[in-house]
């Protein structure tokens, strides 16, 4: 069975990884999780995007050679990836000869069908920013914009792909498969954009300009221009095992067009190879509305807020707080919010109070629940509700609303013991208090290992530490596990767990922004 293959964007390496990066994978892998848990095999792919001009760049800002810059760089995302607990299956890097050999294969194969053909580009050029303007580039006035530095009228020579002849067939292909792109507005946007006629793709640089880069297999006075090497390592990762085609590329929305919504669709199709199933495009995380970028250097740091907080705590907020698709200012009062009431004072007190009653007046044993009366009756109803829900949210990357819900399940299950008070319960010898004793700390249990069920994916380390704790090993069928049953009774519980420590008092969140 051919997996469900997902990727995410392979990141520049110009600069060090951020909190935008660190969402995409999260994203990626909390849907990659979710596949499998459902029993489908899963292949998860990501990496870095090392050649180009701006790595070129930076690396010579630092004196060294590009090779070398990459390969710190590179390490730096890579690092990221187990900081952050995500499962990717594997991880590329342009450099690598299996990406270059590939690239290499497919532009011949386009330069022999006649795809691609050289022709002189005459253009302003910037010098400054290595790149060719457009008149939509000048500013009002007629002038270039300072960042531009100074800026030349050139001829040059490149290579380019027979992109043109390939828009009608796009526009169809879009129109048939409505469900090409999330959000569903997004493939609007691509449609609306092909209504302007396409302009054939300049897919090379000279190498007296840019040496970093692969070179053209047809010409080697020229290398390979950004996309042409970046889009294909979702083929090439995978072109000796077969998986291709890619079930889902997960994106930020600045490079949806024309990248992934245009060249790679055609690129693919003019090669004669299938077309990936769909593009998740997600939006960006911005500090005090502007986007977090590497090059205005204000960014969020990942690796603080797991230290601090945990890598769970960072997973749940990012995924809590976006709604795929759309923009999110990143604040610490924000985080903090959501870090104390939701996960140390909602999801941390059902764990503790569990345990600590379980242990108190359980003996350390969860019970058999006795017959169900209202109060449990209520919260099996709402655990089936909030079930069926979630499950549907979760195909639909609904998963901001999915977590809404589950946590609203962990609430009522707190205002349920609340409600039983087994604290009042265990001071009473009567029989009817003892069983509904038995009945409370059993329902309590439960509530709380299908909860946690449903927050496996987004927090699969918690996950595994509160089953831990609940002496609970889960079946190999996940949704078997959603059952509403005793699959605790009987268990030995731990005394305790602290999962998410209150942070100092001193940071305390006065009241919500
Ligand atoms: O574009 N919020 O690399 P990149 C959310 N190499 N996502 C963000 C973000 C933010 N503030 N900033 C960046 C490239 N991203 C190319 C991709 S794919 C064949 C080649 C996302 O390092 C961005 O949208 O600039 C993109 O999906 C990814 O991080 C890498 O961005
Ligand atoms: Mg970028």
């Amino acid at each position: 069975m051919k997996p469900f293959y997902i990727t995410t964007a392979i990141d520049y390496v110009n600069g060090s990884p951020h909190l935008g990066h660190a969402y995409e994978k999260v994203l990626a892998d909390v849907i990659a999780r979710f596949h499998r848990q459902l029993g489908e095999p899963v292949y998860f792919l990501t990496g870095v995007d090392e050649h180009g001009q701006k790595v070129q760049q930076s690396a010579k800002l630092r004196g060294i050679p590009p090779q070398q810059y990459a390969d710190e760089v590179s390490l730096e995302f890579r690092a990221l990836l187990p900081q952050l607990n995500i499962s990717n299956d594997d991880f590329i890097r342009t450099t690598e000869e299996r990406h270059k050999r590939v690239v290499r294969q497919l532009l011949q194969q386009l330069f022999n069908k006649g795809e691609i053909y050289k022709a002189e580009y005459q253009g302003f050029y910037s010098t400054r920013q290595e790149q060719f303007l457009q008149e939509k580039d000048r500013q009002p006035d007629g002038a270039w914009p300072e960042i531009f530095g100074e800026v030349t009228e050139i001829t040059e020579s490149n290579y380019f792909f027979k992109l043109k002849g390939y828009q009608d067939w796009l526009v169809e292909f879009l129109t048939k498969n409505e469900d090409f792109i999330f959000p569903r507005y997004r493939q609007k946007q691509v449609l609306e954009f092909l209504k302007d006629p396409l302009n054939d793709l300049c897919i090379s640089r000279p190498r007296e300009r840019l040496e970093w880069g692969i070179p053209l297999p047809f010409d080697e006075n020229y290398v390979t221009y950004v996309w042409f090497d970046a889009l294909v390592n979702y083929y090439s990762a995978v072109a000796a095992t077969g998986q291709w085609p890619a079930d889902c590329h997960v994106i930020g929305k600045d490079i949806l067009l024309p990248p992934h919504a245009v060249y790679w669709p055609i690129m693919l199709h003019a090669l004669g190879l299938p077309l990936p199933k769909s593009l998740l495009v997600h939006g960006w995380w911005s500090v005090n509305g502007v986007k977090m970028s590497k090059s205005t250097g204000n960014f969020i740091v990942p690796a603080d807020y797991t230290a601090e907080f945990g890598v769970d705590a960072l997973r749940y907020f990012l995924i809590r707080e976006m709604n795929v698709g759309q923009d999110s200012d990143f604040t610490r009062v924000q985080f903090l919010v959501r870090y104390n009431s939701e996960l140390a004072n909602n999801l941390g007190n059902l764990v503790n109070r569990t345990l600590n009653m379980t242990t108190r007046f359980g003996g350390g044993i969860v019970p058999a629940a006795g017959p169900a009366a209202e109060a449990e009756q209520e919260l099996h109803a709402l655990w089936n509700k909030t079930r069926d829900e979630v499950i549907p949210l979760c195909e639909g990357f609904q998963f901001h609303t999915a977590l809404e819900k589950t946590f609203a399940f962990i609430t009522a299950t707190n205002a349920y013991i609340e409600k039983r008070a087994p604290w009042k319960l265990g001071k009473s010898t009567a029989e009817a208090d003892q069983v509904l004793l038995r009945t409370s700390l059993a329902t309590m249990a439960e509530a709380l290992r299908l909860g946690v069920a449903l927050l496996q994916a987004v927090m699969p380390a918690t996950t595994e530490k509160i089953n831990a704790v609940l002496g609970y090993t889960p079946g190999a069928i996940w949704r078997d596990e959603l059952v509403w049953g005793s699959k605790l009774a009987g268990s030995k519980v731990a005394e305790a767990l602290v999962l998410f420590p209150r942070p100092q008092p001193a940071e305390k969140v006065p009241a919500k922004p």
